[in-house]
């Protein structure tokens, strides 16, 4: 369609179903070598309130592929942290950055970053949502399970940020969800009226089993979240039974985890480790989906 992309990507469905196809497609053309797009002179400011491993890297060897530059800013290092509010850590930045990753706790801290830097600001993980990982994943299984219209996922344990923004993403590129989470842990009225006005809401399971029984990919998450770590003890007991393990699993079923994984409480080594497991291919997919965005974002 003709709809302009959006200025800022706070999550997934600030792209239409068609601008994700293009950021998928770009995506796969820049890692096949068919695309020699560059963004050269590029800076790209990263703001981190947590820590990273993926997300760090993935943009940071992404921009230098590109001919760009990345500058990491955690969170003991600048002002932000020592009490200069975000809305002047934004305009500052905006005037010598071309983009903003953040990744930080509240949602509502990426949405001040975007009103006040004047360049896109890029959500890399918040509270609500991780839709640079939901580009990774849709990439992924388009690529090692099928046309993301001919899958069937299922998403087991916490309805977290990385399991919204997966659902929303499923309902926008039109594949079939369906989401086992303890009761209190569920993704939000939220995420199911955007997915209804994109046309599909996910299935709801009354159990684990029941969620993974048609499934070709089984998607799960840690269940304690950065930022969470206090609430550990009362947490884990709620998701007994949620285990994907290679019983729950099944034999057929790819499996699927943002990471970092802990293993023995939301997913087993076994499984992990299993064939049939897509984390690498996820993890390495963060850094093409991402120059896909960064291309489109800024060009
Ligand atoms: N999946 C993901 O965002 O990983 P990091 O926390 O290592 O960035
Ligand atoms: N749900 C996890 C994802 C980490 C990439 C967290 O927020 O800690």
């Amino acid at each position: 369609d003709t709809d302009a992309f959006p200025s800022d990507f706070l999550d997934i469905d600030d792209l239409t179903g068609d601008q994700l196809a293009t950021v998928l497609a770009r995506a796969s053309d820049l890692k096949a070598g068919k695309d020699l797009t560059q963004l050269p002179r590029t800076t790209l400011a990263m703001l981190f309130e947590k820590p990273s491993t993926r997300t760090r890297a993935s943009f940071e060897t992404g921009m230098t592929q590109l001919g760009g530059h990345a500058m990491f800013l955690g969170p003991d290092a600048i002002q932000l942290g020592h009490g200069e509010p975000l809305k002047d850590t934004a305009r500052a930045l905006g005037g010598y950055a071309d983009a903003i990753m953040v990744r930080t706790f509240a949602h509502e801290n990426a949405e001040i970053l975007a009103e006040y830097a004047d360049v896109p600001v890029i959500n890399g993980l918040t509270d609500d949502a991780h839709p640079c990982q939901t580009l990774a994943d849709l990439l992924t299984i388009h690529e090692e399970v099928g046309d993301l219209s001919d899958v069937q996922a299922a998403w087991v344990g916490d309805g977290n940020n990385v399991g919204r923004s997966f659902a929303v993403g499923a309902a926008l590129a039109g594949l079939d969800l369906t989401v086992a989470t303890p009761d209190g842990y569920g993704l939000g009225d939220d995420v199911y009226e955007r997915c209804a006005e994109l046309g599909t809401e996910p299935t709801v399971a009354d159990t684990p089993e029941e969620a993974v029984a048609d499934a070709d990919v089984v998607y799960t998450d840690v269940w304690v979240s950065m930022g969470e770590e206090g609430r550990r003890e009362v947490k884990l007991p709620d998701f007994e039974g949620y285990q994907v393990n290679e019983e729950l699993a099944g034999t057929d079923a790819a499996f699927m985890h943002c990471l970092p994984a802990h293993r023995g409480e939301e997913v087993t080594d076994a499984v992990l480790e299993s064939e049939r497991s897509l984390v690498w291919e996820q993890a390495e997919n963060r850094m093409h989906a991402q120059k896909g965005l960064l291309v489109e974002l800024l060009t």
